[in-house]
């Protein structure tokens, strides 16, 4: 992106967490429950940076964006929440019952979970809308969608941030629990079942490569996805592509780079 670039981009308004937030620092990656916190921030930027696609979109698009335009960005921004919730079942099914395991808490885990609860009503709104776009029975309108995102966010984004302080939390169990080779099992069990699935390779896959940033915080969270290259060049040029009209909408092109937001409010 050029530095005169005067859209805004999906950098805020919802803020990004920094990597440093792991005690992230040049050289030297965390490890223990440090490493499985920086993994989630990572995850968590990536949905942040989606939402805030969302919001700093709508509004230009309702006024300036064609019809397709409209089902392609409602496409988008009802696949960022179908992404969420693929992110917190799999924390609620598999994540946190096997960290609450390890530590012998069963309620270890408790907190970010219920917390999950606290805005279903909201992303139930926000998806019911999106649909009734996509199925022709209301106009889109940025400004209704961007005053559901502004409802709903608020209570998810202190979710995100939070979840974090929880994990890092978890250091206090690390005499006896080696928290990393369960997350990455975890994490690796879910991603090459879910990989079968043509859905997770078209449409949640993608997102997620779009929405991740590479060069955020001088390339912080370079190394992601930990895919085989071979792997990843053949994503991007087979299922990247089934989906291309709705991530123009994203902040990062296919090999996770900052791209312009085309329809982003001015700074
Ligand atoms: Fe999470």
């Amino acid at each position: 992106m050029s530095q005169e670039q005067k859209k805004l981009w999906c950098d805020g308004p919802y803020e990004l967490i920094s990597a440093s937030k792991a005690g992230d620092k040049a050289g030297e990656k965390p490890t223990g429950s440090r490493a499985m916190a920086r993994e989630m921030i990572l995850v968590h930027n990536l949905l942040i940076r989606g939402i805030n696609c969302v919001h700093r979109q709508a509004v230009r698009l309702s006024q300036e964006g064609s019809a397709q335009d409209k089902l392609d960005f409602a496409s988008f921004a009802l696949q960022w929440s179908r992404t969420l919730h693929h992110h917190h079942n799999l924390e609620e099914d598999e994540l946190f019952p096997r960290l609450a395991a390890a530590a012998g808490d069963p309620e270890l885990m408790n907190g970010p979970s219920s917390e999950h609860r606290d805005f279903d009503a909201g992303l139930e709104k926000y998806e019911a809308y999106l649909k009734a776009v996509l199925e022709g029975r209301e106009e889109f309108d940025g400004t209704k969608l961007k005053g559901i995102v502004d409802e709903v966010m608020p209570i998810v984004h202190g979710h995100l941030v939070r979840e974090i302080d929880v994990l890092l939390g978890l250091s206090r169990y690390e005499g006896s629990v080696d928290w990393m080779p369960i997350f990455e099992e975890v994490v690796g069990n879910s991603a090459s079942r879910d990989m079968k699935q043509s859905w997770y390779r078209t449409d949640l896959f993608p997102l997620v490569l779009h929405l991740h940033d590479k060069s955020f915080e001088d390339g912080a969270f370079a190394n992601f996805p930990p895919v085989p290259w071979i792997v990843l060049l053949g994503i991007r040029w087979i299922f990247c592509r089934t989906r291309a009209s709705w991530w123009r909408f994203a902040g990062c092109d296919g090999n996770s780079m900052p791209q312009e937001l085309p329809f982003a409010e001015e700074a």
